[in-house]
């Protein structure tokens, strides 16, 4: 399994992995905007015949107008069922938060996750390092709350 930035020719086969393991989709002019504006946060997994079987969507956000600390943000990650606990998230994750560190000082990244999702509770909270720091109340189209989460990156 190979990981590697995202290209603009990767996007379909992002979106169609989006597709299969979450109801939160994005339109294919949003998976532009990400990979043309920060090339260096969003990632693919693919597997020897050059097939996605897992992506990261990541961003700088630019709420909080000039004085507001620069931070990432994780739009979306996910893995093809049949790919999963081999630490590819992890790896997807790890590399996204050092760009997001090296190349934009980013002081910490934020993210959104459904409150019933334990694999990706595990992957945030246990594995990597995040800590709640609000429950944002019927945030999903269908009305559950989601947790935000945060990470330092600060050294
Ligand atoms: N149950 C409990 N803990 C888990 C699970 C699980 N099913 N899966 C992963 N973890 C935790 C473990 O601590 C694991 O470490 P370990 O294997 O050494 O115990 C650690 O996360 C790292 O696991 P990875 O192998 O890197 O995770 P994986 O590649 O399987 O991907 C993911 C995890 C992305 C959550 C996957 O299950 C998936 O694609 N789920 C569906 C989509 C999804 O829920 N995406 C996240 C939505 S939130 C957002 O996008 C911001």
């Amino acid at each position: 399994m190979n990981i590697r930035p995202v290209r603009v020719d990767d996007l379909p086969g992002m979106q169609a992995c989006n597709l299969q393991n979450l109801p939160e989709n994005y339109t294919m002019k949003y998976y532009l905007y990400h990979a043309m504006t920060w090339p260096s946060l969003s990632y693919v997994a693919e597997d020897h015949k050059g097939r996605i079987v897992g992506y990261i969507l990541a961003k700088m956000d630019e709420e909080g107008g000039e004085d507001a600390e620069p931070h990432g943000h994780v739009t979306s990650i996910s893995i093809l069922r049949s790919y999963r606990r081999l630490g590819l998230a992890k790896k997807l994750m790890v590399q996204s938060q050092e760009a997001m560190a090296t190349i934009y000082r980013a002081s910490y990244v934020s993210l959104h996750v459904r409150k019933s999702n334990r694999a990706a509770l595990g992957l945030y909270r246990d594995t990597l390092g995040f800590t709640v720091q609000d429950i944002e109340k019927k945030y999903y189209a269908d009305g559950e709350d989601a947790y935000a989460m945060r990470l330092s990156l600060k050294p």
